[in-house]
């Protein structure tokens, strides 16, 4: 039985699983906190190039979240120790900024959560390095359109599962696989709670969405199998078959008649130009 739980700023939100419901003043919060994550990743679109490091990257990340007034959601959390995630390539998510640096033809991932008065904002987009084969950003490309045809089943009635189902149909129609160990999830007050937005689902199952709840939509799709394996860091996600792997995470809230996305680009920049 899922329950449901109305709150407000003057609430303390627990971990307990239920999936809390927010007012004005949540939508509020969740607009700012999204904004100024979306505006990090628009600024990454001008600095990924072939050759910046991807702690450099981080480092940038932990500034602007500052400067705006923010703290990185990912700095000491469970002992990350970074503003951000960066994924090249066949990395899944969770990527440690290195000294490492982007070369022509990858594909990467930037994650961003800036905490802004109170407010989790979390955001990933994918960016072309160069010159990138057609086979890397067609998957990009049909990875954003995973993600959205998911954020259009987001409304007051629809199941948790319909937004599963529409994201895993198309990447299988594509001969993708989707990523089952990682998912997208309730957030707000907390980084992460329930519900867990599972990204391959059957239709119709799963609890029914409500006006005020909030969660992420970050689908994983592999160019190759679904698998996953975990590298030693503890961290690192990679696929198994050694694929490509993209991911797009917007944060959306639950309307009166559909959903709002958090985590829009200001200029336009959700997804690279193909
Ligand atoms: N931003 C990631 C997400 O979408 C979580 C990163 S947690 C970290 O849920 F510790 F790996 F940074
Ligand atoms: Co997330
Ligand atoms: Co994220």
């Amino acid at each position: 039985m899922t329950q449901y739980q109305h709150v407000t700023s003057a609430d303390t939100v627990l971990r307990d699983g239920t999936i809390k419901l927010h007012g004005p003043e949540g939508f509020e919060g969740m607009r700012k906190a999204g904004r100024l994550a979306a505006e990090i990743l628009d600024e990454m679109a001008n600095r990924v190039q072939p050759g910046v490091s991807t702690e450099e990257l981080d480092r940038v990340v932990r500034e602007m979240t500052l400067d705006g007034g923010a703290v990185p959601a990912t700095l000491g959390y469970r002992g990350y120790a970074h503003s951000c995630c960066i994924s090249i390539n066949h990395v899944v998510c969770h990527g440690i900024p290195s000294p490492k640096v982007l070369k022509d033809g990858d594909i990467v991932n930037i994650d961003v959560t800036p905490l802004l008065d109170g407010w989790h904002g979390d955001t990933s987009r994918m960016y072309l390095v160069g010159d990138v084969p057609l086979k890397a950003r067609r998957l990009v490309e049909v990875t954003h359109e995973c993600m959205m045809l998911g954020i259009a089943q987001a409304r007051p009635g629809a199941r948790l599962g319909d937004i599963g189902a529409a994201i895993q149909a198309h990447a299988e129609a594509h001969r993708y696989g989707v990523v089952r160990e990682f998912c997208g999830h309730g957030l707000g007050r907390l980084f992460h709670d329930a519900p867990e937005v599972v990204h391959a689902a059957q239709s119709g199952t799963g609890p029914e969405l409500r006006p005020g709840m909030f969660m992420t939509i970050e689908p994983m799709i592999n160019l190759g199998k679904p698998w996953v394996k975990l590298l030693s860091d503890g961290w690192t996600a990679v696929t198994r078959d050694k694929s490509l792997s993209a991911q797009f995470e917007h944060s959306i809230g639950i309307t009166e008649d559909g959903c709002e996305i958090f985590t829009l680009s200001p200029k336009g920049l959700d997804k690279p130009p193909y």
